[in-house]
């Protein structure tokens, strides 16, 4: 939505007039089209924190409030009442799925989650301790060749990847964990499977196929699927927009945000929180003096799972996690003394100066990596596990960007600070 004038830049002299986009909540946008073309400069804004790439009716974040909603509905109604495949259709197609809609979308996702035997074969080529996260990437990359008739960018192909992408994740990620455990794989059944039932079964079930999936477990992961599947602009999205905005298929844009997820400061804070807690626990360390050593910055010590870009409170996914975390450790008997530990950190930072006034809370990596442990995932596959939560939103923003006519290639400018035009310099008369 464009505005008359509501903003006014003077610069050298000269007087840009600039057009307001009124947002539908929160943040409206000062647009500077013609700022290079009238000014000759540039904006620059590291970190992208008060710049918004594009438009977007996907999520909206209220991170002062600690609000999240997928399509207008909030994360806590979608966490309590709905499914993860069912989230996956309001994030792709902006509406919630009738009844026929959502067995039909389950049925089709069913029968793709078979991978091709060069998918099989180039996951056996990798050692089976190599890092998930780069064969992830390669492997989403790699899809694409065996599907020749879901690249392409008709409303068909895109609707085919995306249900490829969804359907074969699951089942490259449960293979990853059975061969980083010694195991081989099994076969998908191809109809009639609850979606996260049937990647827990072909992640955790003997090589016969047989297992009877706890249904809380299953629970666990749906929700934990939910709270993933979409977060606006963050840097793994940012990276599928703009691989997208090149016009490269959905598989590579998705590739390239698997390889900004797997990042630390991004989807590899959950597995870097959990080593947080385990070498406090080795070190004999007090959780007291664990936040000393934070706070006194000399270390270079974070508290991972802690601190947002956007959420400047209580995030309201670490929320939800750390309710499910209460239930399904205390039940399964997960490691509670590691949950125990991780509430107390949490009690002693959100009572303490230093967090306070620059607003760290927990983040939904905090607890996350404790649940996945007590399901029987090992932390290498915990960033992978993100990864096919986030899916459906990298798929509902790659689409989007497909069908704004204002999409253009993302192609940021530069304040250049090297060296002035000098003449080359022969070898013999260098210094
Ligand atoms: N522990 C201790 N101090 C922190 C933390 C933390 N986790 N996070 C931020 N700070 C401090 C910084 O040192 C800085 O302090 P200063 O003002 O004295 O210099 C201040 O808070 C602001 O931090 P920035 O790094 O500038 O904030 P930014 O918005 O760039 O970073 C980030 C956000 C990367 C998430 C950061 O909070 C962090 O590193 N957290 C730990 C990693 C983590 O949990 N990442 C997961 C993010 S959620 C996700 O991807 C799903």
């Amino acid at each position: 939505m464009v505005e008359p004038t509501a903003a006014q830049l003077s610069v050298d002299g000269t007087v840009l007039d600039l057009e307001v986009e009124r947002s539908v909540e929160g943040n409206d946008g000062i647009a500077i089209p013609r700022l290079l073309a009238d000014t000759g400069h540039v904006t620059i804004d590291p970190g992208f924190m008060n710049t918004a790439a594009c438009e977007s009716s996907i999520t909206y974040i209220d991170g002062e409030a600690g609000t999240l909603r997928y399509r207008g509905y909030p994360i806590a109604q979608l966490a309590s009442q709905s499914t993860f495949l069912e989230v996956a259709h309001l994030l792709i197609h902006g509406e919630l799925p009738s009844r026929a809609e959502l067995e039909a979308l389950a049925e089709r996702v069913a029968r793709h989650m078979q991978v091709h035997d060069g998918i099989k074969n180039f996951l056996r080529a990798f050692p089976r301790d190599a890092q998930p996260m780069a064969i992830l990437s390669g492997a989403i990359s790699a899809l694409q060749t065996f599907y020749p008739d879901s690249v392409g960018r008709n409303v068909e192909e895109v609707e085919r990847a995306s249900v490829l992408l969804l359907a074969k994740t699951a089942t490259v990620i449960a293979y990853l964990q059975r061969r980083s455990q010694g195991g081989d794989y099994i076969e998908p059944h191809k109809s009639g499977t609850d979606y996260v039932e049937e990647f827990l079964r072909l992640t955790f079930a003997p090589q016969d196929g047989a297992v009877e999936v706890d249904p809380k477990i299953c629970r666990a992961m749906d929700l934990l699927l939910i709270l993933h599947a979409d977060h606006e602009q963050n840097c793994s999205t940012s990276t599928v927009r703009i691989v997208g905005s090149s016009q490269a298929t959905m598989y590579a844009s998705v590739a390239a945000g698997v390889s900004a997820l797997s990042g630390p400061l991004h989807g590899g804070a959950n597995e870097a929180a959990l080593h947080m807690f385990d070498e406090i626990k080795a070190s004999g360390d007090t959780v007291d003096t664990f936040v000393a050593k934070v706070k006194d910055k000399s270390e270079g010590a974070r508290l991972m799972g802690f601190g947002h870009r956007v959420y400047k409170s209580y995030d309201p996914r670490g929320a939800e996690v750390k309710k499910v975390a209460d239930e399904v450790l205390r039940e399964l008997g997960g490691n509670v003394e590691l949950f125990d530990m991780a509430q107390r950190l949490e009690e002693i930072a959100l009572s303490d100066e230093y967090f306070i006034e620059r607003k760290l809370y927990p983040n939904v990596d905090f607890y996350t990596g404790l649940l996945y442990k007590a399901m029987g995932f090992p932390p290498s596959m915990f960033t992978p596990l993100f990864a096919l939560g986030r899916m459906p939103g990298w798929i509902a923003h790659w689409r989007e960007a497909l069908t704004d006519p204002r999409t253009k290639i993302g192609r940021p400018r530069q304040i250049y600070t090297g060296a002035q035009e000098r003449a080359y310099v022969p070898m013999d008369a260098r210094g």
